[in-house]
C-alpha cells in the first residue's frame, strides 16, 4: 500500500526509530494502552538507560513488547497451552502474560526474577516499529513513558512534558555505539501516534506458576478476568503476598502532583463548596451530570470511555495548579475494575487531605 507523503514520513520516522533502538538508544512510542519508553530488551546497557531516564528502581521488571507472530519460545520457557490460547485470542492487544523466562533474558528485564512479561501491542505505529526493529525478531523492553510513580502518558505531548528537555531535537538515530543520541538527549525520538485508544495500562496475567497457583491477575485492565476465563476455562485469582511485586501494583502509583481524593457523587457539590469556602483551589473530575463551577473535567459514564480520558483528565486538572483533585468515585463492578484500580492508587498517598483542608 503506497501512502500519502504523510505515511512516507511516518515510515521514515519509524525506520529511523528502529535503527536508534538497534543502536541502543531509547525511543518513546504509542501503544493502544499508554505510550511506552522502549529499549532493546536484549541489551542490558540499553535497558539500564530506561531506569535512569524514569528514575525507577532497577529491581522492577519491564514488559517485553513483541511484533505480531513473534516466537514465544524464544522469550519464554515452559509455556503452558493456556498462554498460546490467550495469545490467539487477544494478541495483538492489551494483555501482558508473565511466563517463565528463557535463560538469555537479561536480569535488567526480569528484575532478577525467573519470569518475563510479554505483550504484543496492537497500535499500528507500535506494530510497525516492532516489525522494523531487528526484522521483527527483536523485543522492545518498555515501561510506560513517564517518570517513576507519575501518571502514564496517553499522547506524545504527555511524553514530551514528562521528559522536558530530555528528548532529542535532531533526527539522528544515535551515534551507533549505543550511547545517548546527540545533544545530550536521553531519548532519541518520540513517535506520535495520537491518543492511546484504551487509555489505561494492559491487563497483566501471571501464568508462571499455573500448576501451583493458577492464573493470577496482577493488574486489571481493558481485558477482563471474565474474558480470560472464557478462553482458559479458569477464573484468574488475585495476587497473594508471595507474588512478585509489580511497580504498577505498588499502592501509590499513577499519581499527579496534586493530591487526589475520591468521593461519592452525592457529596461532590457540598464538599467542593466547603473546600472553596476555605480558599482551596479544587479541580473536579466527574462523570455524572453535576452542575459545578471552576476547573473540571467531564468523563463519559461508561468504563471504556472513562478509561480513555482518565489520564489526560488527571494531567489537565493537575495543570490548573489546583490544591486538590476531587474525583467523583466511579461505579463498582467488574467493567470498572481497571479504572477504580488506577484511581485508588492515584489517591493512595493523599488519604486524609479533605479533612486536613477542612480543619485548617
Ligand atoms: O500497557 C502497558 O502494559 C504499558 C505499555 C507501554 O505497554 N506498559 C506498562 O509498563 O505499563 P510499566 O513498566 O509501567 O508496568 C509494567 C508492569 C509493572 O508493574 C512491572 O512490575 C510488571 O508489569 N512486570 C513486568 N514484568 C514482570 C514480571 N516478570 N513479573 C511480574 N511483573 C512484571
Ligand atoms: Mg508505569
Amino acid at each position: 500500500m503506497s501512502g500519502s507523503s504523510m505515511n512516507e514520513l511516518d515510515q521514515a520516522a519509524i525506520a529511523a526509530a528502529a535503527r536508534a533502538l538497534e543502536a541502543g538508544a531509547l525511543v518513546a512510542f504509542p501503544t493502544e494502552t499508554v505510550y511506552g519508553l522502549g529499549a532493546d530488551a536484549e541489551s542490558p546497557a540499553a535497558v539500564a538507560r530506561i531506569y535512569e531516564a524514569k528514575g525507577r528502581p532497577n529491581d522492577h521488571p519491564v514488559i517485553v513488547h513483541l511484533a505480531p507472530g513473534a516466537d514465544l519460545s524464544y522469550w519464554a520457557s515452559a509455556i503452558p497451552a493456556e498462554a498460546h490460547a490467550l495469545v490467539a485470542a487477544f494478541w495483538p492487544g492489551p494483555l501482558t502474560l508473565i511466563l517463565k523466562r528463557a535463560s538469555h533474558i537479561p536480569d535488567a528485564v526480569s528484575g532478577g526474577q525467573d519470569t518475563v512479561g510479554l505483550r504484543c501491542p496492537s497500535h499500528p505505529v507500535a506494530v510497525a516499529l516492532l516489525s522494523a526493529f531487528k526484522g521483527g525478531k527483536g523485543g522492545v523492553a518498555a515501561p510506560s513513558a513517564n517518570k517513576f510513580g507519575n501518571v502514564s502518558p496517553t499522547t506524545a505531548q504527555h511524553v514530551r512534558d514528562e521528559f522536558d528537555g530530555e528528548v532529542s531535537s535532531g533526527p539522528g538515530p544515535g551515534n551507533g555505539n549505543g550511547n545517548a543520541p546527540g545533544n545530550g538527549a536521553r531519548i532519541a525520538a518520540v513517535l506520535d501516534g495520537g491518543s492511546s485508544q484504551v487509555g489505561i495500562e494492559s491487563t497483566i496475567l501471571d501464568l508462571s506458576r499455573l500448576a501451583t497457583h493458577g492464573p493470577v491477575l496482577l493488574r486489571p485492565g481493558h481485558i477482563s478476568a471474565k474474558q480470560i476465563a472464557d478462553v482458559i476455562g479458569q477464573m484468574p485469582g488475585l495476587p497473594d503476598q508471595s507474588a512478585p511485586r509489580a511497580s504498577g501494583t505498588l499502592e501509590s502509583h499513577y499519581a499527579p502532583k496534586a493530591p487526589v481524593a475520591l468521593i461519592a457523587g452525592a457529596a461532590v457539590v457540598e464538599t467542593l463548596a466547603a473546600l472553596q469556602a476555605r480558599q482551596r483551589r479544587v479541580a473536579v473530575i466527574h462523570y455524572s451530570a453535576i452542575a459545578l463551577g471552576g476547573a473540571q473535567a467531564t468523563l463519559p459514564g461508561d468504563p471504556v470511555g472513562y478509561a480513555y480520558g482518565l489520564y489526560a483528565a488527571l494531567r489537565a486538572m493537575d495543570q490548573t495548579g489546583a490544591d486538590l483533585i476531587l474525583v467523583e468515585a466511579p461505579p463498582q463492578g467488574e467493567a470498572w475494575l481497571g479504572v477504580n484500580d488506577r484511581l485508588r492508587r492515584a489517591a493512595f498517598g493523599s488519604a486524609g487531605t479533605i479533612d486536613k483542608f477542612l480543619q485548617a
